[in-house]
């Protein structure tokens, strides 16, 4: 009854009016302690310290996070903490407040459980981010970096470390998206010459930060396995922390059913699945686990994150799924996980990731 009515409302409303209203419906509910606690009660999975992950140097309930995009500014971060995440990724933040491109700009594929969007980096900027973030829970919280859309590309590595410093005393882990496909040549970041200028200038940065919280990298689904070598051969080198396992995709597979299917721009949710846990389980293999992968595409289920941490992933983020399964999302994922863990009779976390 509730899928169907939920499944109704996304088919008619348009996705990112919808959006918004979710994003200030949890900003809202997330401001008082009654709601907070009323939301925890309904929806959180409960703690169970044979869920726990520690990655990163940082404790973690349970593998599950909320992946960038979704709350871009940090606006509703009590009220998605509240909805049991594990930890929540921000933005990506852009140094100076940009509007993103033209609207329409998000699409549903309903009947294939995915979404297309070419948002392009919408965001408050820097210092409203910073404003929102003094009042922030007490969970891992990352902050994902980006570039202004007029920056060119030669002076990106000043936009990235303006919100490194900025942002740095509110994250926890810190993550450099090159891979967006909707900020014009930004998944150039990722070649070579590129990334490993903007790398030194990074770990200087962080550097002159006095401590070292970790510094992620977030890669697109698009790149050929060669590319991915050379990705994480830099990463080892100029010491990052590790890898984020996919962005959206700009391929189509065949078979999509839905007539927006042929809209510009990153395909995510179920058609993104088998890709970026194939992606996970390379940078695994190649660089023999020294580069922790935090596993994003596709995840709707417990199954889903068993996959990905099967392949090698040591944390799960979702979107997608979010959108889809509704608030009952990371409490029915972590149950599911954990029957599968009972049949598998697995009692550690630890003892799954890589296994498979
Ligand atoms: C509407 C939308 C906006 C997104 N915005 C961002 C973003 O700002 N930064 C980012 O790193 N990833 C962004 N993503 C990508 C997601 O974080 C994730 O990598 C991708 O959607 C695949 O995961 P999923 O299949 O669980 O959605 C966005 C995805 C969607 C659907």
């Amino acid at each position: 009854m509730y899928r169907a009515l939920y499944r109704h409302l996304l088919s008619r409303a348009d996705a990112e009016w919808i959006h918004g209203v979710a994003v200030r419906s949890l900003a809202m509910t997330g401001n008082f302690s009654v709601s907070r606690a009323l939301l925890r009660c309904l929806f959180a999975p409960r703690r169970l310290e044979s869920l726990a992950v520690s990655a990163f140097g940082l404790r973690f309930a349970h593998p599950l996070g909320l992946a960038g995009g979704f709350d871009k500014d940090g606006v509703a971060l009590h009220g998605l903490a509240a909805l049991g995440f594990s930890f929540i990724e921000v933005g990506t933040v852009t140094p100076q407040p940009q509007a993103g491109n033209a609207k329409p700009r998000l699409f549903r594929l309903l009947d294939d459980q995915a979404l297309i969007n070419r948002m392009g980096f919408p965001s408050s900027g820097m210092a409203r981010v910073a404003h929102n973030l003094e009042r922030r829970p007490a969970l891992p919280l990352a902050i994902s970096l980006g570039k202004n859309k007029t920056t060119p590309l030669q002076d990106a590595l000043q936009d990235y470390c303006a919100v490194l410093e900025y942002l740095y005393p509110y994250g926890d882990l810190f993550v450099v998206n090159i891979s967006s496909p909707n900020t014009p040549e930004l998944r150039r970041l990722q070649t070579a010459a590129h990334l490993a200028e903007l790398l030194a200038g990074l770990r200087q940065a962080l550097a002159a930060q006095g401590s070292a919280k970790p510094l992620l990298l977030k890669i697109a689904p698009d790149l050929s396995f060669e590319e991915i070598e050379t990705i994480c051969a830099l990463a080892l080198q100029h010491g990052v922390s590790g890898l984020i396992a996919t962005n959206t995709t700009l391929e189509r597979p065949s078979g999509l059913r839905s007539a927006d299917a042929h809209q510009p721009g990153g395909l995510s949710g179920a058609p993104l699945r088998a890709k970026s846990t194939q992606i996970v389980r390379h940078i695994r293999a190649v660089t023999a686990g020294q580069l922790p992968v935090i596993g994003v595409g596709g995840v709707f289920s417990g199954a889903d994150i068993w996959e990905k941490l099967c392949a090698g992933a040591v944390l799960v983020q979702a979107y997608t799924g979010f959108i889809y399964e509704g608030l009952a999302f990371v409490r029915r994922a972590i149950s599911q996980l954990q029957g599968i863990m009972r049949a598998e009779g697995v009692r550690d976390l630890g003892q799954v990731i890589g296994k498979g």
